[in-house]
């Protein structure tokens, strides 16, 4: 049985992680193979709105729990491992974080029972995040001696320093509430809605233009912790690209003709 489901379900691609006897928890087979299917989405390109490609992605995990995070049986056999096997491991997770963070598609996130150490990591590399009302995150690594290291870039741009320095420290477990204050859940709902919660939001994402969507991903990795003054430059050549884009062009034409935009369905 492969350790990740992909379906296609009309404009949407759900991924879902399928170790549900160890709650999602992810080894070196589950890291390649969302490695594999994520880098493939990048090279893909962007979506061209023809409806040939999958215009949204859905994380979720199978059973019980969205993700354990690292798999601890596999973690803890790496003391046999060398210095540099370690850093190899260690640099295939964060490949796999990295592609699904700058994915050109929307990803959502589907957040119920646990997601615990990588897997509030991977909600923190998605664009939207759906909870469950008792779902559970937590920085929990410094708990079992070690710490949030390859998820720390993602976690800290998401949920900000203040809330790092607490919840990397204590290492504590908290609630999709607290998850939606700090930025890291967009909306917490009944476990039993959420696949309504998300359909709610792959109605509103495939009404934007895939260019646009794609385009102001990689805007908003820009741009984030700069001075506007630094990234004038950057946001008028990204203006002025997208405003003469077939893209853009059919969009204002499609509203000043009272018609749909050639994206829309
Ligand atoms: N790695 C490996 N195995 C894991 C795991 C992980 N991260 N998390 C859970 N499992 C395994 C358990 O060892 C157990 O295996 P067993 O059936 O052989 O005993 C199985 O998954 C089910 O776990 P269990 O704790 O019985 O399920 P639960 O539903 O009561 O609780 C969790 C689920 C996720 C809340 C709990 O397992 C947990 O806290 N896991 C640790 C999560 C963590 O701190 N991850 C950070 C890793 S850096």
């Amino acid at each position: 049985m492969s350790s990740l489901l992909i379906e296609r379900s009309g404009p949407v691609v759900r991924v879902t992680l399928n170790r549900p006897e160890v709650r999602n928890a992810f080894n070196e087979a589950v890291i390649a193979e969302l490695s594999a299917w994520a880098e493939n989405v990048t090279q893909d390109g962007s979506p061209t709105g023809s409806g040939q490609r999958a215009r949204v992605a859905v994380l979720a995990g199978a059973g019980k729990a969205f993700c354990a995070g690292a798999d601890l049986t596999w973690m803890s056999r790496m003391t046999a491992y060398s210095h540099e096997e370690n850093l190899r491991d260690a640099g295939a997770l964060a490949a796999m974080f990295n592609a699904l963070d700058s994915l050109p598609l929307p990803l959502i996130g589907r957040v119920q029972g646990a997601a615990l150490g990588g897997g509030t990591g991977l909600a923190a590399v998605c664009d939207i995040v759906v909870a469950a009302e008792d779902a559970t995150f937590g920085f929990t690594e410094a708990k079992l001696g070690i710490l949030p290291a390859v998820i720390s870039p993602f976690a800290v741009q998401k949920i900000g320093i203040s809330a790092a320095r607490e919840l990397f420290l204590t290492a504590a477990r908290f609630s999709a509430a607290r998850a939606k204050e700090i930025g890291l859940v967009h909306a917490v709902v009944p476990e039993a809605d959420l696949d309504a919660a998300i359909d709610a939001y792959v109605r509103e994402l495939v009404t934007s233009a895939p260019g646009a969507i794609t385009g102001a991903k990689h805007l908003i990795a820009a741009v984030a912790g700069r001075i506007p003054a630094e990234v004038a430059e950057l946001t008028a050549q990204t203006i002025a690209r997208h405003r003469v884009s077939a893209e853009g062009q059919d969009g204002m034409r499609a509203f000043l003709e009272k018609r749909k935009a050639g994206w829309i369905e």
